[in-house]
């Protein structure tokens, strides 16, 4: 059940970004192939099918926040380009293909990202849903992809490495950097539902709890994996002094949180008194989401 889900979402979110892709000026062959290469390379769209699935599990249509969940993976797609460029944490591997800046240029690779994002914001509001709720959507996705969310967080990674922080002071790098588009497909999903305010609460728990979990696991993949596993360069967290997870306390204590965190999340989706066959099948994509989390 949870396979049909995702793997009917998934061939409509390649499908769609893609087409997003296509349809720029056909004289801008160039960045069209860096975008298109950006999308190619794959990823684990947890993003979009968050949000579908939160979508399905709140009793609304998928189809109608499709368009939603393709302009959150455009942001993260942008986000990591930028990220991957060598003012940032200067990687040259991610997904297990050259970064956009090693097989493009970093020009390209900056106009790639600029591209995606602002891209994002015309294709999100093409969502169906009422006008009243996309202007408030789209007030949440800037507000969450920039200074107040995503950026801020990005901002504060790089310039505490090399400095001692304090725990809180990366749990909020955490989850601005990573929580902030992950809560977005939460509560962007919930809009075009019809819980409880209960039930919406546990599910923006839920996503509270996984994104925190998700950046702790992506800190220690940097130290437990290898190349081949996680695609990227691994040990560049420490090369970068960054703060991690396993930096501030161990690897063991970085898994003992990522655990607690992780059942943080599930415990949220008891709340869930899910009727419908699709609002089972969703349920089942939220839990199944909790595998990325394993290390
Ligand atoms: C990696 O995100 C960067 C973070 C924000 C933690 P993902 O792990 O979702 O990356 P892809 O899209 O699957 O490559
Ligand atoms: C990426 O964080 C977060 C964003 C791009 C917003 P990291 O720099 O920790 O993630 P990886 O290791 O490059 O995927
Ligand atoms: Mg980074
Ligand atoms: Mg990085």
């Amino acid at each position: 059940m949870v396979e049909n889900f995702t793997n009917q979402w998934l061939k409509s979110i390649e499908q769609g970004l893609m087409a997003e892709i296509q349809a720029l000026p056909s004289d801008q062959e160039r960045l069209k192939a860096a975008m298109t290469y950006a999308v190619a390379a794959g990823g684990k769209r947890l993003r979009p099918i968050l949000l579908l699935a939160t979508c399905q599990l709140a009793g609304g249509n998928p189809h109608d926040c499709l368009a939603m969940a393709l302009a959150l993976e455009m942001i993260h797609t942008y986000s990591l380009i930028h990220d991957d460029l060598p003012g940032m944490d200067n990687d040259d591997l991610r997904r297990g293909k050259p970064t956009l800046h090693i097989q493009f240029d970093q020009a390209t690779a900056i106009l790639a990202g600029d591209a995606f994002l602002t891209m994002a914001f015309e294709l999100a509001s093409k969502a169906k849903i009422s006008d009243r709720e996309k202007v408030s959507l789209l007030a949440r996705l800037s507000h969450y992809a920039g200074p107040s969310g995503m950026i801020a967080g990005q901002m504060l990674d790089i310039q505490s490495e090399t400095k001692d922080i304090r725990l809180e002071q990366l749990e909020k790098i955490h989850q601005e950097k990573t929580g902030k588009l992950i809560l977005f497909a939460v509560e962007a999903g919930l809009a075009f539902g019809n819980l409880s305010d209960l039930e919406n609460h546990a599910l923006i728990s839920y996503a509270k709890h996984y994104g925190l979990a998700f950046q702790i696991q992506n800190d220690l993949q940097d130290v437990l994996w290898d190349t081949n596993q996680s695609g990227k360069v691994v040990g560049k967290d420490q090369e970068l002094e960054k703060n991690t997870y396993p930096s501030l306390l161990g690897v063991e204590g970085a898994l003992a949180y990522l655990q607690e965190q992780s059942q943080a999340a599930r415990k949220n989706l008891h709340v869930i008194k899910e009727t419908t066959m699709q609002e089972k099948q969703a349920k089942e994509v939220l839990v199944s989401l909790l595998d990325y989390l394993h290390i």
